[in-house]
């Protein structure tokens, strides 16, 4: 058995920081109330809070698809549409959950390049048949920080946005299932990349960088608050031992454990990157700069790569276009070890 990690698949198949772990063990001590009313889930509120530079409330969900639906459920009317990339998350890959959230209410998409909501397509979709009682109403608009594609959205582009979002009575969500891998790109503040442009509610993802199985709805809008509690708990997402879910919060934010786990994996992309761009046999695709990486690479390297163990997705998207994806537990090693094996794969079709 191969002692690097071989996989390359999702930033979902690594495991839970010790750290989280330690957190888990630590709230895990006595009895406490049920239904987010303990010490930790506080604690944990005041925390983001406290990284949100702003009075935010809270909702602990166990995946990103329902932070995201629920957020979006509670800003879109039933006639409502959400506009959003082409390649969103809630688009492509959430089976209908924002739909089945929010019965009546449309996923519409617009285009950009990178996989970001181009502001003139953004700019046609908030006036599409405004008025029209037989369409349905833009309402909301949904982007994905980083993105589906591994690029990200400088703080411009976010305000622009939301300026044309805000400027037409619209609201706003962001899908951060990596939201911490674009803010260690950026190098800003969480305020400034969310609620200082307009976002009005956050889908925080933690699960994909360290927690177990813990994300966080961060309400920047207070108005929506009281109803997001009643449809976090008519979804079966108010946990009885929510204490867990916001210990994981907490093991994930002390000592910004967050951000040394973001870094890594993106660090980590940011290596094979290099190497990879080092082959002309193998193209980037796009502008990565989190821990996504899309490449197209000729079918016999990646026969080869899956031939000898090495996971990653492809045959989902156009021909010869494959994904690979760090994490905070890929280490340099596991990178070299697999460019290596990537070096050896395209060369090994030049001897034949
Ligand atoms: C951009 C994005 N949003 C949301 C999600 C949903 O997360 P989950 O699989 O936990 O529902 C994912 C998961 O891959 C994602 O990549």
């Amino acid at each position: 058995m191969s002692t690097y990690n071989t996989a390359f698949t999702s930033d979902n198949l690594a495991g839970v920081s010790p750290q989280v772990l330690e957190a888990m063990a630590r709230c895990n001590e006595g009895q406490a109330d049920p239904y987010g009313r303990d010490k930790c889930s506080r604690q944990a509120e005041k925390m983001l809070s406290d990284v949100f530079e702003k009075d935010v409330r809270v909702f602990f969900v166990s995946t990103g698809t329902a932070a995201n639906c629920l957020s979006l459920s509670s800003i879109t009317p039933p006639w409502g549409a959400v506009l959003c990339h082409h390649d969103g998350h809630i688009n492509h890959d959430e089976c209908g959950a924002p739909e089945f959230f929010n019965p009546g209410a449309r996923v519409l998409t617009l285009d950009g390049v990178d996989s970001k909501i181009d502001p003139e397509a953004l700019k046609w979709g908030v006036k599409h048949r405004v008025g029209d009682m037989h369409s349905s109403q833009p309402a909301t608009v949904s982007l994905t920080q980083a993105t589906e594609s591994g690029s990200i959205y400088t703080l411009d582009e976010i305000c622009r946005l939301g300026a044309i979002t805000k400027n037409s009575g619209l609201r706003m969500h962001m899908d951060g299932a990596r939201f911490a891998n674009a803010l260690v790109a950026l190098n800003c503040s969480p305020a400034d990349m969310t609620w200082k442009c307009g976002v009005d509610v956050l889908s925080f993802g933690a699960t994909k960088n360290g927690t177990m199985s813990a994300e966080a709805i961060v309400v920047f809008d207070k108005t929506i608050a009281q109803e997001m509690s009643f449809r976090v708990k008519r979804s079966g997402q108010l946990g009885s031992k929510m204490r867990f879910m916001a210990a994981q919060m907490l093991g994930y934010l002390e000592n910004d454990l967050w951000i040394q786990n973001a870094r890594q994996a993106n660090a980590m992309a940011a290596l094979l990157k290099s190497g990879l761009e080092k082959l002309p046999e193998i193209s980037v695709v796009g502008s990565p700069q989190a821990n996504i990486i899309f490449c197209k690479i000729p079918k016999y390297c990646a026969d080869r790569l899956l031939a000898q163990g090495f996971h990653f997705y492809h045959s989902k998207w156009e021909k010869d276009v494959v994904r690979f994806v760090t994490s905070f537990s890929t280490t340099e090693q596991d990178v070299q070890h697999f460019l290596s094996a990537i070096y050896e794969a395209v060369s090994y079709q030049k001897a034949v």
